[in-house]
């Protein structure tokens, strides 16, 4: 990326200049979250400063801002991803908050005993447990030593108790994304719908769910430069018209009586009570800095800085590097030698590095390769070559510590 088009990125983002033990914070742990652009923070203090007011409800000019304010950044997240209508965005806490409701009210219209769910083996627990709550037994789709799907085993999961496919675009422990068009495609020759867990892919690479012809696409905002507390579930109409409301409350309803509750139209039959505004706001100027760059030009600029980095621990000796997958996202899960990951974190913090260790939601990852855990560097726009440098010059340095 262009030196100056980098600065740029980076000074607005205030956090980025901040110090960690008395050195410059590396921020690598943007797989957990990435850090806000000053858009970002200024539109909520704004919003609460100028414009707050609860939504859909008031007749007076705050609330009808307000409502405005919210209801522009559902057509600008429809536009993002690319979905025929806005009334198909629904806003939610987050994308476990999304799954869960489609799990949930899936389940009540669909599950008839004997329910099952195919998943990938690399699913973040949040598209594993809420489909076992919501009853289902998982099928799951095996992947190989460098975190590739096995597609031959995929259609041999397909049965007559096939209730729907949750998967994830994008692994957050091993950075492979998953032909998900493909798969799609093959779900809907069995006439099964298909869930997208996008969680770490919106940020980091186009998604079209039209294009895709998913029937679920969910995602958090605070993976993609926006607050944390708002997130969205896409759902194709025709399904949404179907499942039944996941909350009971506010906005959802169109008229209740003691005896019986009709509800609202979509989304608000999916949005119970009042939702955060001011999050809702945050967003849609996450998705305003996202497209300001261009989705092509921050894929590019991460894939280079994952190459530095994996060229780098690759000459580490007794660095292994878990997913290596053609093509995969800026996601880097390493072990050095037996050293526990968390010995390699903490020591890595005292140099100003921050990298996620552990198992990072996905146990089953961790049993596939019998490991306890990894340490995860994840690369964001704003990242540097020096970054990486830095990161690997720590690590060289922590080295002779490990044991
Ligand atoms: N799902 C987030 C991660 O991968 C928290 O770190």
């Amino acid at each position: 990326m262009d030196i100056s088009l980098l600065r740029s990125i980076r000074a607005q983002f205030p956090i980025l200049s901040s110090q960690i033990h008395g050195r410059e914070l590396v921020y690598l742990d943007n797989a957990a979250t990435t850090q806000k652009p000053l858009t970002v923070i200024e539109s909520i203090d704004s919003y609460y400063r100028g414009c707050n007011a609860n939504i859909h409800r008031g007749t007076y000019l705050l609330a009808a801002k307000a409502t405005e304010m919210y209801e522009n950044v559902r057509k600008q997240v429809q536009g993002f991803i690319g979905a025929r209508k806005s009334e198909e965005v629904v806003f939610t806490r987050g994308t476990t908050e999304s799954i869960n409701l489609v799990a949930a009210s899936f389940a009540k219209r669909f599950f008839s005993g004997n329910d099952e769910v195919i998943c990938t083996g690399m699913e973040h627990h949040s598209n594993i447990v809420p489909w076992q709550l919501a009853g289902a037994t998982m099928r799951v789709i095996p992947f190989n030593d460098s975190g590739v799907l096995d597609l031959d085993a995929y259609q041999d999961l397909f049965n007559k108790n096939t209730r729907i496919v949750a998967i994830c675009h994008v692994s957050n422990t091993l950075g492979t994304v998953n032909p998900i068009a493909e798969m799609i495609a093959i779900a809907h020759q069995h006439g099964v719908p298909v869930l997208i867990d996008g969680a770490q892919a919106v940020a980091h690479t186009k998604v079209d769910v039209s294009a895709l012809d998913c029937d679920f696409y969910c995602f958090s905002g605070h993976k993609m430069y926006g607050p944390m507390g708002v997130g969205v579930m896409y759902g194709r109409e025709q399904l949404l018209n179907q499942i039944p409301p996941y909350q009971g409350g506010g906005e959802m309803i169109e008229n209740v009586t003691f005896e019986h509750t009709t509800y609202n139209a979509l989304p608000y039959k999916f949005e119970a009570g009042t939702p955060s505004v001011g999050d809702v706001v945050g967003l849609g100027k996450a998705v305003e800095f996202i497209q300001s760059i261009g989705i092509d030009t921050i894929a590019k600029h991460e894939n280079h800085l994952l190459e530095t980095a994996t060229r780098g621990l690759n000459a580490i000796p007794d660095a292994k590097i878990f997913g290596t997958a053609d093509g995969k996202a800026a996601v880097l899960s390493f072990l050095i030698g037996s050293a526990h990951p968390y010995d390699v974190g903490t020591l890595l913090d005292q140099l100003g590095i921050a990298v996620r260790t552990g198992h990072h939601c996905t146990q089953p990852v961790m049993d596939r390769y019998g490991i306890p855990g990894t340490v995860r560097a994840s690369f964001a726009v704003y990242n540097t070559e020096e970054d990486v440098a830095a990161f690997l010059s720590a690590l060289e340095r922590v080295l002779p510590m490990l044991g």
